[in-house]
């Protein structure tokens, strides 16, 4: 008889039930033995801790350079010493060494579940590093593939290697980072693409507005080496409290302040 699927829901965590019950499941199928679960982006332990748990007889290892916060790091351990986890490994550091890591201990992947850093160069080359460790018919999971350059490193990968194929895409319209959604109940669930490795499975084509991707990838050639490319973040959250607030302090001081520490810089010297 199939054992249910327990979820610890006081492991702190930024993913939905939805993906970690996907991730408990194609562990049971795709892991054991000298075939690993590797996940990039370990945050509090949801998923690393909640799949070790179900899966106790799979080695699992998860990669977190806690860029985010350290405390991440601290709550992470507390809940492996609540729930006396054996089979988790941590690696501390940026998931490109870590891959030099695991290469290095020769790591065989059976599932890698791809939930770090979410720009489009994190997103590729993380598929196209770990793909050497990956086993004869190893499974990769990827989350918030809501966004569009997530889809668009997924497709640049499929189309450069034809012995994988997407056989599962799911989006969500519900999002916290959705500010349309503030009144309604949101989970942290945003989208995941389901790759396999040398299956007999029919492909699905994956849903992209490649025109709106390619578009903002060459545009960011522009926003890069504009004199405001390095504070953009700055600049987007100046104009956003702008508009939420309409207090122009935040047009008139802060973007003065970015300004003034680049203005020796114009955006033709940056050719
Ligand atoms: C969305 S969270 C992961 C959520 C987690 N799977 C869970 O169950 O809650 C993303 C994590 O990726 C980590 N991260 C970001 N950039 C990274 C990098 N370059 N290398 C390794 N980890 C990274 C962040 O520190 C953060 O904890």
């Amino acid at each position: 008889m199939k054992k249910k699927i327990l979820i610890y829901k006081d492991i702190d965590g930024l993913s939905s039930d939805y993906v970690t019950k996907k991730i408990i499941d194609i562990t049971k199928k795709k892991c054991g033995g000298k075939d690993h679960y590797v996940e990039i982006g370990t945050f509090r332990g949801f998923t690393s801790i909640n799949n070790s748990l179900n899966n106790k007889n799979v080695k699992c290892i998860t990669i977190d350079n806690f860029k985010f916060d350290k405390k991440n790091q601290i709550k992470f351990k507390k809940s492996v010493k609540k729930y006396s986890v054996k089979n988790l490994k941590l690696i501390n550091c940026d998931y490109e060494k870590a891959f030099e890591i695991l290469k290095k201990n020769k790591i065989k992947i059976g599932l890698l579940f791809v939930d770090g850093p979410h720009d489009y160069r994190a997103q590729y080359v993380i598929l196209e590093k770990f793909k050497a460790l990956l086993s004869k018919n190893a499974c990769i999971i990827i989350d918030d593939a809501n966004y569009n350059h997530v889809k668009l490193a997924t497709l640049d990968f499929l189309n450069n290697n034809r012995d994988f194929k997407l056989i599962s895409q799911k989006y969500s319209k519900i999002h916290p980072a959705d500010e349309r959604l503030n009144k309604k109940k949101s989970t942290n669930w945003n989208g995941i693409h389901i790759i396999e490795k040398n299956t007999n499975k029919n492909p699905v084509k994956l849903k992209i507005n490649k025109n709106l991707a390619l578009k903002f990838h060459v545009d960011s050639h522009d926003i890069q080496r504009h004199y405001f490319g390095n504070r953009v973040l700055d600049v987007l959250d100046n104009l956003f409290y702008f508009f939420k607030s309409g207090n122009k302090k935040y047009l008139n001081q802060k973007l003065k302040t970015i300004f003034n520490k680049n203005k020796k810089r114009t955006f033709k010297t940056n050719f």
